[in-house]
């Protein structure tokens, strides 16, 4: 076998699994260059001082073809795959874009440059989401009825673990950030909610933002400033009042339910005036119990909260009436109620796109 014939076999290779079987019959266990190298033991001295650089040559050049041959094998494959998945990036984009954004995505964008403006972070917890901070630490311990006040979705439970629901509301993100960020706190969390629950007014998945804010010498005046003065950014109006009474939610305490005003104008409901009161919304100020949960000293920092349900402001704010259309995906619908890509809400150009 000579160097020549060993290359010669190497080159032949056409694909890298015959270079690989050609590897195999050469340099493996019971190739044939290995075959050669293990009769290096029986040769005598002389023999082998002869014997040992030729037989070590063929290894070398083996070797050396192999990984040559290898490297322009892979460099060909490379080539005809780039060759297949060529682009052509000067099609024509269509004349009129298609596609809208969802009033959903528009009204949250919305909501986030408005608490943005006044030093609000937009803050992020999962969907599925452990008991302890969707009830536990918001003040509602297993037995406390406010759970059952909530219809949720328990996922299965793993080995022995306990069963993770279906975040009922946006209120443990509240947990979240408390629990891994110190005061002063300024956050909204918009997202997706669960309930098992399903009419004109109600879907198993809507969608809540919730407001938190903890500092020193928080109290309900800058509750009620942030709510009015986000509700006006928000309907674009100045006459926007806002009545607040007392209610119950088990992580405020007090607790507050915020109506606002609406007039009618040619027949049609208008936010704005006090003709009529309608609910949009439920807040107050922290529980010392959730700030407790949360490792925060109540008798240092004290906080409010809020949460609104964002397809309801959307339904205000843009005049849908039936809440099961925002999630059916009809291309119809999307039309007529669905932003343009580049209806970004500014302050400066009115939220209102
Ligand atoms: N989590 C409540 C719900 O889904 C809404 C809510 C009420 C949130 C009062 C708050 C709050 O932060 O302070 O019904």
């Amino acid at each position: 076998m000579t160097e020549h014939e060993i290359t010669a076999q190497i080159v032949a290779a056409t694909d890298l699994d015959a270079l690989e079987a050609v590897r195999i019959a050469l340099l493996g266990k019971s190739g044939s260059i290995s075959a050669l190298l293990k009769t290096l033991g029986g040769m005598t001295p002389e023999q082998r001082q002869a014997e040992g650089p030729r037989i070590n040559g063929l290894r070398v050049a083996a070797t050396d073809a192999i990984a040559a041959r290898k490297a322009q094998l892979e460099g060909a494959a490379l080539e005809a795959r780039l060759a297949t998945e060529r682009l052509d990036m000067s099609l024509p984009a269509p004349a009129t874009p298609r596609g809208s954004v969802h009033p959903v995505s528009q009204v949250m964008d919305e909501l986030a440059e408005i608490f943005a403006d006044m030093g609000f972070a937009v803050a992020t917890g999962p969907e599925i989401e452990d008991q302890w901070h969707n009830f536990t630490a918001l003040n509602m311990p297993e037995t406390h009825p406010a759970r059952a006040m909530h219809d949720t979705f328990y996922l299965e439970a793993a080995g022995g673990e306990e069963a993770k629901v279906l975040r009922t509301h946006t209120s443990p993100v509240q947990i979240r950030t408390m629990t891994s960020q110190a005061p002063p706190i300024r956050i909204i969390a918009p997202g997706r909610v669960y309930r098992s629950d399903s009419d004109a007014t109600h879907t198993p998945m809507f969608h809540q933002i919730e407001g938190l804010v903890v500092d020193k010498g928080i109290h309900l005046g800058h509750l009620k400033w942030t709510l009015e003065t986000f509700l006006k950014a928000f309907f674009e109006r100045d006459d926007i009042v806002l009545r607040l009474r007392p209610s119950y939610f088990p992580f405020t305490e007090p607790s507050v339910e915020v109506d606002v005003g609406f007039s009618i104008e040619k027949g049609k409901r208008v936010l704005g005036g006090t003709g009529g009161w309608m609910e949009l919304l439920g807040s107050g100020m922290v529980h010392p119990r959730v700030l407790r949960a949360c490792g925060i000293d109540p008798d240092e920092y004290s906080g409010f909260a809020f949460g609104v349900g964002v397809d309801r402001l959307a339904m205000l704010k843009y005049g849908m009436d039936d809440l099961r259309a925002f999630f059916d995906g009809d291309n119809r619908w999307l039309k007529h109620y669905g932003f343009g890509a580049l209806d970004v809400p500014t302050l400066s150009a009115g939220v209102g796109a």
